[in-house]
């Protein structure tokens, strides 16, 4: 039987519990799945190509047919390049659908035989995204339940002012973590 090789496409800035989850069920489907980090010139990230590809290694070792690259240029160009036969995206509520079905459609145009493929995270996934999490940490929130304990130690160091008001906050007696 053929292998099938997917990519997952993204920015991860940072990687979520989201992302997580959707590369646990990607695996699973997948014979190969590849994390590919979009080096995109439009955005400015919070942490860098390096940082991201590092906390991803991390956080995927365990899966064995999961690996993590760094790409540029049109997704069905890497997909040609690394033989995938399939893009694996996240859909997590209706407001997703319709710029992923745009995305889906065109690069269906521009490489017919690449399929996209869209799979839901765990519930408690599904109001969760990269901004939020970057917004909520730089306000001293906490992000707990929501991202890795080693992307929250990398944010944590990131943003170290906002995250310190957050811990003096928390020893506050009488005051709710
Ligand atoms: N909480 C989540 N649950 C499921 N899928 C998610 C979640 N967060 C992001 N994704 C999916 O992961 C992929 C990469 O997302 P993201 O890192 O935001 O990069 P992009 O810039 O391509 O949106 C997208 O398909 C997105 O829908
Ligand atoms: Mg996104």
């Amino acid at each position: 039987m053929k292998k099938v090789i997917a990519i997952y496409p993204g920015s991860f800035d940072p990687p979520t519990n989201g992302h997580l989850d959707l590369i646990e069920r990607g695996s699973k489907i997948f014979d190969e799945l590849i994390v590919a980090i979009l080096r995109n010139p439009d955005k400015n990230p919070l942490f860098s190509l390096g940082e991201r590809r590092a906390m991803l290694e991390a956080l995927t070792a365990d899966f064995k047919n999961v690996r993590v690259d760094v790409f540029d240029g049109l997704t069905v160009d890497y997909a040609a390049r690394v033989k995938a036969g399939a893009v694996l995206r996240g859909i997590r509520a209706l407001s997703d659908y319709e710029y992923e079905l745009q995305m889906a459609m065109m690069n269906r145009k521009l490489q017919p035989d690449l399929e996209t493929v869209f799979m839901m995270p765990a519930e408690q996934y599904s109001y969760l995204s990269s901004r939020l999490v970057r917004e909520v940490a730089k306000l001293g929130g906490s992000i707990q339940d929501l991202v890795p304990e080693m992307v929250e130690r990398r944010l944590r160091e990131k943003l170290d002012p906002a995250i310190k008001l957050q811990d003096a906050r928390k020893m506050k007696p009488g005051k709710r973590a």
